[in-house]
């Protein structure tokens, strides 16, 4: 493995199969799967629907254990969910209770927690919905905004946990064309 470890490489997927149980019996969804991406890289997976690009993806999340092989990020072997892997899904996944604010802020107090003040986070947070543009429906909560500003809540909390990689499995695809298009 070491042989393989090309400098720079930040994740490394390597020899994975996935096989799910299913009432049919044993459903193998990945057979070799090898990959590295380095630092700075953006990497896109494509391929037809059931292809299995959701199941690298929750993989690398850490909410599926591989059936064999692994990942390693920055050396590390990924065994669970972290918050330096943040996840964008297809579907917002906002808590429905709380404003976007709020939903933001669970991320940064998560990671953060002490070691930003209480003006630090909010500054934080604040910049972050800025970035994607929700500064001025920032205090809405989920069912009060559209599809894409909710996905534009969920970018920024995935931003503001300053995560090693960004996992978004087509983070637009619930939304219409006119909408999708202007996000991307
Ligand atoms: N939890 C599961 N149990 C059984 N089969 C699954 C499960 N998740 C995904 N699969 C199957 O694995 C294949 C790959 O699925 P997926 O990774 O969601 O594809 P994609 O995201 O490329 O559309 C599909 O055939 C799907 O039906
Ligand atoms: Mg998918």
């Amino acid at each position: 493995m070491n042989s393989q470890k090309a400098a720079g490489t930040l994740l490394d997927i390597s020899h994975i199969d996935m096989v799910f149980d299913t009432p049919k019996g044993p459903f193998t969804a990945l057979k070799g799967v090898d990959l590295k991406i380095s630092k700075g890289e953006f990497v896109s997976l494509i391929g037809h629907s059931g292809c299995g690009k959701s199941t690298v993806l929750n993989i690398v999340a850490g909410l599926y254990q591989a059936t064999t092989g692994g990942v390693v990020l920055n050396g590390k072997e990924v065994r669970e969910p972290g918050p330096e892997r943040a996840v964008v899904f297809q579907n917002h996944s906002l808590l429905p209770w709380l404003t976007a604010y709020q939903n933001v802020e669970l991320a940064v107090k998560q990671v953060f927690g002490r070691s930003k003040s209480k003006s630090e986070t909010k500054e934080w947070i604040e910049h972050n919905l800025e970035l994607v543009h929700m500064e001025h429906a920032m205090h809405k909560r989920p069912d009060e905004i559209s599809g894409g500003m909710k996905q534009r809540v969920g970018i920024a909390r995935a931003l503001s946990m300053q995560p090693e990689i960004l996992l978004m499995d087509e983070p637009f695809g619930a939304l219409d064309a006119l909408t999708r298009a202007h996000m991307q």
